[in-house]
């Protein structure tokens, strides 16, 4: 296999410089496997031979702080086991995490940026990604970064856990825009938090008749509203 691209791409937010690049040198990539086992591995745990395999597929983008990981963000030009499937002109990001003391800076929205210009590069038109929905943070981040919720479904991953399913087209369209529908229902998400039960039900039971998700604000700093239609 190909070693992975180790050019790095310097960015600076807020005063702080991040060199973003690729790359699949083993202690890396074990620094990034124990990041993801803490925020993302614990719901579905990814594996050190699916992590290089990614990386070796120019799948992994790193963000470095002064030579330390910051975050990374993973994406899939093709499935790494049965439980996903997407289109061949398609692309699954497949997790991102920026390190708390680097959080709110736009960083994890850099790094989903560049994935997106690797991706069109790649001739990829659609970006999929599932997220819990309990993990209001990163519906929102995917939300302000312009993806829609699209599907929910109660046990994408056989977990018997609630994904939202959220995609973005990243090819301009000459289709008009869909016309906004008046909502129907609104419920609302808090980061870090269960939903509770009637909400998930509520969710599926919009999906499962073709609702959307129309529109979303930040309630307030810890409340996020999704209207459905
Ligand atoms: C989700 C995560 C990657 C966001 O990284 P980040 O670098 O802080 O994100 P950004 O700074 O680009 O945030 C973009 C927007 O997302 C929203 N957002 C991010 N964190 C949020 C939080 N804790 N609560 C509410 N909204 C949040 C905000 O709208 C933010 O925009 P703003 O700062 O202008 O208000 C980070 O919280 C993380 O690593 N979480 C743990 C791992 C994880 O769950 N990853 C997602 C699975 S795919």
């Amino acid at each position: 296999m190909k070693p992975a691209n180790t050019n790095s791409t310097p960015i600076s937010i807020d005063g702080k410089t991040f060199n973003i690049r690729s790359g699949d040198d083993p202690e890396m990539l074990e620094q990034i496997k124990s990041l993801d086992d803490q925020y993302i591995g614990i719901h579905y745990p990814l594996t050190m031979e699916q992590l290089k395999a990614i990386a070796h597929k120019d799948g992994l983008l790193i963000a470095l702080h002064q030579n330390k990981l910051a975050g990374y963000s993973l994406i899939l030009f093709e499935p790494i086991d049965k439980q996903h499937s997407f289109a061949s002109d398609e692309a699954m990001l497949y997790g991102t995490t920026v390190k708390k003391e680097f959080r709110h800076l736009g960083l994890g929205s850099a790094l989903a940026t560049m994935q997106e210009i690797k991706a069109k590069n790649k001739g990829i038109k659609k970006l999929k990604l599932t997220v819990r929905p309990e993990n209001a943070a990163a519906v929102l981040m995917r939300l302000k970064n312009n993806f829609q919720i699209n599907d929910f479904e109660s046990n994408y991953f056989g977990d018997e856990s609630p994904r939202f399913v959220m995609e973005k087209n990243i090819i301009e369209s000459s289709e008009k825009p869909a016309k906004p529908v008046n909502h129907r229902a609104s419920l609302a998400l808090t980061p870090d938090q269960k939903p509770s039960q009637t909400t998930l039900t509520m969710l599926a039971m919009a999906f499962s008749v073709g609702m959307k998700v129309q529109a979303y604000y930040p309630e307030s700093d810890q409340v996020i509203r999704l209207l459905l239609g």
